[in-house]
């Protein structure tokens, strides 16, 4: 549909952005704090690029004030960022580390004073391997009380100055990475197990909103899930039943629980068949409903194209994660779905396509189908940057990336889709878990690579001085430029 104009964004709307503890922080082991899985996981040869890890990631754990300062620089209204689990409780549950609560006290209290609004993710990969060894973290219904409890604590600590919270990050990407893919901790390749420990994934993420309504706390809560909204490659009938597979199979089987409580038909159908079904006890639905949130936290990178895939077809493929451009093999699952080149669409350096158009479809789909305001959690451009004479970074690859989804963003909200805010992905460079830090996301530069942290200096992007301008002008410099 096409608008004549375009609805302004609201006045109160969070031009943000975002990080991880494991990819900014660093301090892996400072002043108390447990090891992850992450910790471990990096240490096992030939999982990582160049076997990057996060020991010092770019030292945003004793930087904070830096970066923080460089967030008011350039007017943001949002940070959000994750607290690591084992920073608070080192072996998962029992004692509280208070020196890691200090520090989160430390960089809300930053924030605040420069008018940022902090969002809080509870939980961004790094469960404490503490637990995974106890008793196999999410595989385990003992990890719903202990991820409640420290939901609780920091509920408590922090919820007098934070009002966004974010329960999970990418559910969907650290349940199938890591239990069918073997490509983040624990590392495994089963079905069976991975959807058990899906389903416990979600009764906890319920089980932390429950609390949170309980305690009557002032604010929001709810996910963030990566959604790459799925196209049918063509008008073919079974292409376009794929491409419906592929959502079945990849969105709605996750953002369906956490707003209804209940798994897909056609999903929960093919899981029984297949013997995959995850177990459900008596309560789970009814704490599973407990757990609607207050908005839907997108994170949103790329769509989906979809064609028809035989029972005896495609199945994992492998991704690219050295920057050769294509270098990404095809995948899909078996008699469900395949994943194929969209020819209409450009792709960076990591073969992502490259669709604003998909954001606005992604948007819509959510607003209608769900109901609920949205937040963008994340949002933004993986890519090799070059640092030139002067400190000069001269990404204006991304600013365009970024313009042309926020202006998706304005064409939705003119569609009439509640849109909170949109934090991209990311304020500083960052670890990319997989692919080292030769992908970078920033506005702000790090001067370091996969060989050598050297200073880890700070230098300001041309899409940092863009996007201040576009918070500042609350985006309505967008169309014109
Ligand atoms: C999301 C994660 O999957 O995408 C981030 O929440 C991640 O932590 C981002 O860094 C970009 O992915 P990648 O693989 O390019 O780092």
């Amino acid at each position: 549909m096409q608008h004549k104009t375009l609805k302004p964004f609201p006045k109160d709307f969070l031009w943000g952005s975002a990080s991880a503890a494991y990819q900014v922080e660093g301090a892996w082991d400072t002043e108390g704090k447990g090891p992850s899985v992450w910790d471990e996981f990096v240490r096992i040869p030939g999982k990582t690029f160049k076997g990057t890890n996060g020991d010092v990631a770019v030292d945003h754990y004793h930087r904070f004030k830096e970066d923080v300062a460089l967030m008011a620089e350039q007017g943001l209204k949002a940070y959000r960022f994750s607290i690591a689990w084992s920073r608070i409780f080192p072996k998962g549950h029992g004692e509280v580390n208070e020196a890691g609560l200090a520090f989160y006290d430390a960089l809300v209290d930053e924030l605040v004073a420069h008018n940022i609004t902090p969002v809080i993710t509870l939980y961004h990969w790094d469960i404490p391997q503490a637990i995974q060894d106890e008793y196999g973290g999410w595989e385990s219904r003992r990890i719903i009380q202990d991820f409640t409890d420290y939901a609780e604590v920091c509920f408590k600590r922090y919820g007098d100055r934070v009002k966004y919270w974010v329960t999970l990050n990418e559910q969907n990407v650290f349940i199938s990475h890591g239990y069918k893919l073997a490509l983040h901790p624990p590392g495994l390749t089963d079905d069976k197990r991975m959807f058990q420990a899906n389903h416990i994934a979600n009764l906890s993420n319920a089980s932390a909103i429950a609390k949170f309504r309980e305690l009557g706390m002032d604010g929001k809560i709810g996910p963030s899930f990566a959604y790459g909204p799925n196209y049918a490659i063509d008008g073919k009938p079974e292409n376009a039943l794929a491409a419906d597979n592929s959502e079945e199979f990849n969105a709605h089987l996750w953002m369906d629980v956490y707003t209804w409580g209940e798994y897909p038909i056609a999903v929960w159908n093919w899981l029984e068949d297949n013997g995959f079904a995850p177990d459900l006890e008596p309560g789970d639905t009814e704490l599973l409903k407990k757990g609607k949130p207050d908005f839907m936290g997108v994170n949103y990178y790329r769509t989906m194209t979809n064609a028809a895939n035989p029972l005896d077809g495609v199945g994992v493929g492998k991704m690219n994660t050295t920057g050769e451009k294509g270098s990404t093999q095809e995948s899909g699952l078996p008699g469900v779905y395949r994943h194929v080149n969209n020819p209409y669409l450009e792709k960076t350096n990591w073969d992502w396509d490259i669709d604003p158009t998909g954001l606005r479809v992604g948007l819509r789909r959510i607003a209608s189908r769900y109901r609920l305001p949205i937040l963008i959690t994340e949002n933004g451009l993986g890519e090799y940057d070059t640092l030139e004479e002067g400190n000069e970074i001269h990404d204006e690859y991304r600013i365009d990336y970024i313009r042309a989804h926020s202006i998706a963003i304005q064409e939705a909200i003119t569609d009439g889709v509640e849109m909170l805010g949109y934090c991209t992905w990311s304020f500083t460079d960052l670890l990319s878990w997989l692919n080292g830090y030769q992908k970078r996301y920033g506005f702000v530069y790090v001067d370091r690579d996969e060989n050598d942290e050297k200073e880890l200096a700070r230098y300001k992007k041309d899409s940092f001085y863009w996007y201040q301008k576009t918070i500042k002008e609350n985006g309505a410099n967008l169309i014109n430029e």
